[in-house]
């Protein structure tokens, strides 16, 4: 099995009741390694950047404005089979359809509001990392 990364967000909903700790708990008990991370205030084109596939659903505005509505915690995940495993991890968008066990199970307050972002694929990742990372700041 590869070695792979993965982008990670600890959103407003999170930060703001101040579970960024026991977020990266579950990430870590799942076996993923944070190699990078920071704590950051988003700005509203940072957000229309990142979620730019979705600029045509109805959505897309109450979306960014959540985004920046307070700090998030971008982070760089690694470990084997990342991508799935974190998203195993995050559970369903859904709150209501998330597994027991999940982060957005245990701590997601909406489909809006769902406490974590995970890349879906390796493309995907490495233009996200790409966003909020430069190669120096990630230390695996
Ligand atoms: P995320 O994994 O960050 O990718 C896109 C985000 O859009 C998703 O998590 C949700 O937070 C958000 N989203 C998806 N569907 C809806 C919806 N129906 N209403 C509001 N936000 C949504």
């Amino acid at each position: 099995m590869a070695l792979e990364r993965t982008f990670s967000i600890i959103k407003p909903d999170a930060t703001e009741r101040n579970l960024t700790g026991a977020v990266n708990a579950k990430i870590e008990e799942a076996g993923l390694r944070i190699v990078a991370q920071k704590r950051i205030q988003m700005t509203r084109g940072q957000a229309e950047t990142f979620y730019a596939v979705h600029k045509e659903r109805p959505f897309f505005g109450e979306l960014v404005d959540f985004m920046i509505s307070a700090p998030v915690v971008v982070q760089v995940l690694e470990g084997e089979n990342a991508i799935t495993k974190y998203r195993d991890v995050m559970g369903a968008t859904n709150p209501e359809q998330a597994a027991e066990g999940t982060i957005r199970k245990a701590f997601a307050k909406s489909i809006g509001e769902n406490s974590v972002h995970g890349s879906d694929a390796a493309e995907t990742a490495a233009m996200e990392i790409a966003q909020f990372f430069s190669g120096n700041e990630i230390v695996g």
